[in-house]
């Protein structure tokens, strides 16, 4: 039908193809003009628009463009009207290249001022200077313990935090129904599985992996069912020691305890051991060392004792050795457990341990 119309009335079809152009450009008209009706385009929007605009441009001055079709009739209409007729076609396709023309140059400058706007570094700016981290508190110390026991030949212990029944209590003498079990109580998950309690766990681990004789520490994470206050979280961190070799004594357990202590603290501190009761050591005690603030005098960080508690210590329980795999006629051993936490805060006179964990940046990047 198109090519009847265009053989019968060549002025009508370029009328029609100047009009398909006009309605389809319409969407296209704000960006001939100042880009304020645009402006704050998202740049892939412009772009989308750019290539709309050239598939828009193809078919209306493409070969395959009603224009096209018309530029072909120039030589086919009467002579007399040949020359009007091809004015006007002539006059259509510049008026139409140059609305696209306008518009596609309007919406390159758009993106490309916006790729400026986002690629320009201004250079007078200050530079951004990288804040440099440093060790949590509790890791400065732990590697603080870590050293001087190193250096006395022992190896250091990394285990896991969640335990079986068995590692937690059983292995470490304290039988279901034991009452030690009340204040060592604990995290379960529903599988039965507990997380530790205590770093003792990492006794049975390390003879039933290493056998006898063996010397090591083992720092880490331990868990309690344990209210918070200011001595006490319900997760916190400990240090456990364990030496098993032929013919050790309490006296090897008060010789490594008191060199730990004065490498920590100085040449000049004491340690005193006080009877006590663990399940997994027999004879047990607790260890204090003499305050490395006043130096015994008694001062508010010892409360004016003069000395400052650390932790539990003994023999290793026969029961124990054996519960690993060694055999206690052959070997002894002794053992010792510390709480890095209040040691911690201890040293850094802190009134209370849940400040270590609150993760508050401005606390913590006091302790370089
Ligand atoms: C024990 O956990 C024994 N396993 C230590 C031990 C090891 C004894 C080897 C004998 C041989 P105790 O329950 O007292 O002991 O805990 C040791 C230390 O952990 C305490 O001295 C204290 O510093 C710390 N501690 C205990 N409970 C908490 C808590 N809730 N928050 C912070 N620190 C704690």
């Amino acid at each position: 039908m198109a090519e009847t119309q265009s053989q019968q009335d060549p002025a009508a079809q370029i009328k029609a193809a100047r009009k398909a152009f006009e309605q389809e450009f319409e969407r296209f008209a704000r960006f001939t003009g100042e880009p304020d009706s645009w402006i704050g385009m998202d740049p892939d929007q412009a772009t989308l628009e750019q290539r709309e605009l050239n598939e828009l441009k193809t078919r209306h001055l493409g070969k395959k463009s009603s224009l096209a079709a018309c530029k072909k009739l120039i030589g086919r209409v009467a002579e007399k009207d040949r020359a009007v007729f091809g004015q006007l076609v002539q006059q259509t396709e510049v008026e139409i290249l140059r609305e696209i023309e306008t518009t596609e140059r309007n919406l390159n400058s758009y993106i490309e001022a916006g790729r400026i706007e986002r690629e320009s570094i201004d250079v007078t700016l200050p530079g951004r200077r990288t804040r440099q981290g440093h060790l949590h508190p509790i890791t400065l110390l732990r590697e603080r313990v870590e050293d001087i026991f190193v250096a006395l030949g022992y190896a250091i212990e990394d285990d896991r935090e969640i335990e079986t029944d068995f590692y937690n209590f059983e292995a470490l003498n304290i039988p279901e129904n034991h009452p030690a079990r009340a204040s060592q109580d604990t995290f379960y998950t529903t599988d039965g599985f507990a997380l530790r309690s205590q770093t003792s766990t990492v006794q049975i681990h390390a003879m039933q992996r290493r056998g006898a004789p063996l010397r090591m520490i083992a720092p880490g994470r331990v868990f309690r069912r344990d209210t918070p206050d200011p001595t006490h979280n319900p997760m916190f961190f400990q240090v456990e020691g364990l030496c098993v070799e032929r013919g050790i004594s309490m006296a090897h357990l008060k010789g490594t305890v008191g060199e730990f202590l004065r490498r920590m603290f100085g040449p000049k501190t004491i340690t005193r051991f006080r009877p006590s009761y663990f399940p997994f050591t027999e004879p047990s005690a607790e260890f204090d060392f003499s305050c490395f603030k006043c130096g015994g005098q008694g001062c508010r960080i010892c409360k004016q004792s003069g000395w400052i508690e650390l932790g539990g210590s003994g023999m290793v329980h026969p029961n124990v050795l054996r519960a690993a795999g060694v055999d206690p006629e052959e070997f002894s051993g002794f053992a010792f457990g510390l709480g890095i936490d209040r040691m911690c805060a201890l040293m850094y006179g802190l009134d209370d341990i849940r400040l270590l964990f609150e993760n508050d940046v401005r606390f913590l990047e006091q302790f370089e």
